[in-house]
């Protein structure tokens, strides 16, 4: 959509106002001013004026790549949460839709939609989660196919479903896992006598983390990526 048009289904502005506050300087596309009217921006384009992120109308739908250091909770007096790194009014709307450990580092969605982050984390979605796993010993082919089949977890009755293993170096592999119980990853790792050193999530079903975004960075979900999802499987 032209960039006047952004601005005026997303602000208060008129169609003309919103050109004349693009001539007159007060628009910037994605941290970039933006002097022509007739510029063409995509849904997950960053429009701001004056200072204000305009956001479109209906539910909102973000990806962050989460920083190490914060925690992923709606507020904490005293310690710094993902929603801190959000302006304000838009973390007002929105909460986070399947949490990560403090420590651990990328995808994580925000959205104003609660049933939307009910598909997300529903366990009877099987929503696939994978992640980039730094080890501090190397793993062993038996234990990569301890993994893959299932394993027992401290204090649990069940063991873990069925997960994928990709072994990218000799302590880093790519694990895919389509469960969320507490710690799952760091606890399946050390049930196979291991230890995770880092831990960084890639994707959650179809949506794959930006890589352009730099930690604490975050942008709108295409409608590709909020459909899939919705869709079923
Ligand atoms: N598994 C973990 O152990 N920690 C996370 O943050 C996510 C999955």
């Amino acid at each position: 959509m032209r960039l006047d048009q952004r601005i005026a289904t997303s602000s208060e502005l008129s169609r003309k106002d919103a050109r004349r506050a693009v001539i007159s300087g007060r628009v910037s596309v994605n941290g970039t001013r933006c002097k022509s009217a007739s510029t063409h921006v995509r849904e997950r384009d960053q429009v701001v004026l004056d200072d204000r992120l305009l956001m479109l109308p209906g539910d909102l739908y973000l990806m962050m790549n989460k920083p190490a250091g914060v925690i992923s909770a709606t507020t904490d007096s005293s310690q710094p949460t993902a929603l801190d790194l959000l302006p304000a009014d838009l973390a007002r709307h929105v909460h986070i839709a399947g949490r990560l450990d403090k420590d651990t580092t990328g995808l994580l969605l925000l959205t104003s939609d609660g049933q939307w982050s009910h598909q997300v984390t529903s366990p009877r979605r099987d929503c696939a989660k994978t992640y980039r796993v730094t080890l501090a010993e190397p793993l062993p082919d038996e234990a990569c196919v301890m993994l893959e089949h299932g394993v027992q977890l401290h204090g649990e009755d069940k063991p873990t479903q069925p997960a994928q293993v990709l072994v990218h170096s000799e302590t880093t592999i790519e694990l895919t896992i389509r469960e969320g119980r507490y710690h799952q990853v760091k606890r399946m790792l050390a049930a196979v006598g291991n230890h995770v050193e880092a831990l960084h999530r890639l994707s959650i079903g179809a949506i794959t983390l930006d890589d352009t975004l730099a930690p604490g960075q975050y942008r709108a979900l295409t409608a590709d990526e909020i459909s899939a999802i919705r869709e079923p499987g």
